[in-house]
């Protein structure tokens, strides 16, 4: 694999991010660190969409210019990705001058190719998904699905894109490559949505909309949300209709564009015709997360149960995002809907990463101090009956990143430390001490101790500081590439003194949870 480019959906910046913004960018930084670990060059994306009438309105709302309320609103999503540990390479706003200067670009080529055309219009706006709505697809009550909103009846001349010209090569295209939409299962609701596409409106009158990217020919109409925010995958690459600059000749095709399944339609049928318009090769992957709920309710400004990312972190007093990544990452099964929930969070982090992995280390590190002085001597070196069980975890989970079943993934890493921790019952290495029986003793605890240094490695990108923790204590070098990890990793010598072994994961302590609940 010579590179890997992933990129994220770009959030809105009406309001703050919250932990269903969240989802996405963890499980996107969790399969771009997995990539790291196989490939020496990997580039994440990320961004805002800064445009559109919502972002208008809110401003308005605010008393303040949409400038104002984008510089705001982007910095929260960038200190929050910060606060997560969020490791992207790039961070795109949709109002940087390179980008909205390309968008020009874009819409003017596919105006002079004839992609584009002028036509007067009549259709229900739904300001919630910046779209116009199929009438076939609202309530019964006329509202959007999506938004419980009643959409605005809009009359107006916008420009049209000729998405019918691309509807068979797009429908080609999903059945010839059955990895292109993943999970598998939502290929089928695209190909149906494409059954009755129609030309699709991309821009809109200026005296309706005025935060938006001027039409360079036109400028009374400006560009509208969606080829404004797609573009931002190849802009960011430093593209331009005349010249691809390097950058993008080498990251392009993107590997994945990870995205929430609201959005799907957007990528899969719309972002492929502008890219064959443009006779650019299309993305290898579009990735469809589901959705996160709030014990079990749909997060809404108006249910109030809205949750950012960082008040969990203080809410729980974590040092590291690392509990909170892991369990955002394993919550859904690739693709389906997930849930948060305090309880259910304190419970899984403090089973999982404390008592499981934590302990596991702990207590092996503890007991070849106690017995050895933390020396790991060469005749403790011998045949491990785990190693297989851990290389055979290695490909499974390489597997699974490659479908994109990132909690998938970690229920193997689990089964592997699971396996360690009955190996450890089952010899029950203090036996071997209070018996003398010390080589074999060493044997169960260095046999432990190599199999840690590949849990640590699987578990870095879920939780980079915790594997960073372990990693430590292990003498273990974590940038080793996946391909090149054996099941002989610790070195002869003294391995670790006894004031230098520390818990790599405190238990979430449940009643500070509690106080911080009743507090609010
Ligand atoms: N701006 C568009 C995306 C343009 S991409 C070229 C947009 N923004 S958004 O802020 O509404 O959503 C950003 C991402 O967050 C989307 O992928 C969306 O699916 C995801 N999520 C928003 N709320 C979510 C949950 N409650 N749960 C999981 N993901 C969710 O759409």
């Amino acid at each position: 694999m010579e590179k890997y480019y992933l990129t994220t959906a770009i959030d809105y910046v009406n309001g703050a991010p919250h932990i269903g913004h969240a989802y996405e960018k963890i499980l996107s930084d969790i399969i771009t660190r997995h990539y790291t670990q196989r490939c020496d060059d990997v580039y994440m994306l990320t961004g805002t969409d800064e445009h559109g009438i919502k972002i208008q309105k809110t401003a308005a709302s605010k008393g303040i210019t949409p400038k104002e309320l984008c510089d705001e609103n982007s910095q929260k999503f960038k200190d929050a990705w910060k606060a997560l540990d969020i490791n992207y390479s790039q961070f795109i706003r949709t109002t940087d001058e390179e980008h909205e200067k390309v968008v020009q670009h874009i819409f003017e080529k596919l105006l002079e190719k004839g992609d584009i055309y002028k036509n007067s219009y009549e259709g229900l706006y739904c300001t919630g998904c910046e779209c116009f709505l199929n009438p076939k697809d609202l309530t019964e009550d006329g509202l959007c699905p999506d938004h419980m909103k009643k959409p605005e009846v809009v009359k107006e001349e916008n420009y049209f894109f000729k998405l019918t010209k691309y509807k068979d090569a797009i429908i080609k295209h999903i059945k010839d490559h059955p990895d292109f939409i993943l999970p598998e299962f939502r290929a089928n609701e695209v190909l149906n949505q494409l059954e009755d596409i129609q030309d699709i409106s991309v821009s809109r009158a200026k005296s309706n909309v005025q935060w938006g990217i001027d039409v360079l020919s036109d400028p009374e109409q400006s560009i509208y949300v969606w080829i404004d925010a797609l573009s931002n995958y190849i802009t960011a690459l430093g593209y331009d209709t005349e010249n691809a600059s390097e950058k993008f000749k080498k990251y392009w095709p993107c590997d994945v564009h990870v995205i929430g399944k609201d959005i799907l339609k957007f990528h899969s049928i719309y972002w492929p015709a502008f890219l064959m318009a443009l006779d650019l090769p299309l993305p290898k992957h579009i990735f469809a997360h589901g959705w996160i709920t709030i014990d079990e309710s749909k997060m809404s400004k108006s249910l109030g149960n809205v949750i950012s990312p960082t008040s969990v972190l203080e809410t729980f007093n974590l040092e590291y995002p690392d509990a909170f990544r892991y369990y955002m990452a394993s919550s859904a099964p690739c693709g389906r809907d997930g849930n948060y929930s305090d309880n259910d969070f304190k419970e899984k982090v403090n089973a999982h990463l404390a008592n499981s992995m934590g302990n596991l280390l702990n207590r092996t590190l503890s007991m070849l101090v106690k017995y050895f002085d933390g020396e790991v001597k060469p005749e403790f070196k011998a045949e491990n009956p785990l190693a297989k069980k851990a290389l055979g975890t290695i490909q499974i989970v390489k597997n699974h990143f490659d479908n994109f079943e990132i909690s998938e993934a970690v229920l193997a890493i689990n089964s592997l430390v699971d396996m360690t921790n009955k190996y450890v019952q089952d010899n029950a290495p203090w036996t071997l001490a209070k018996e003398e029986k010390m080589t074999e003793c060493g044997q169960v605890l260095v046999n432990v101790l190599d199999i840690m240094c590949i849990i640590s490695a699987l578990i870095y990108p879920y939780c980079p500081n915790i594997a960073a923790n372990m990693a430590k204590q292990l003498s273990f070098d974590l940038k080793t590439k996946l391909d090149d990890l054996t099941a002989d990793n610790i070195k002869c010598g003294k391995l670790i003194e006894k004031e230098d072994i520390k818990p790599v994961f405190l238990r979430v302590d449940s009643e500070l949870a509690d106080k911080s609940a009743k507090k609010q």
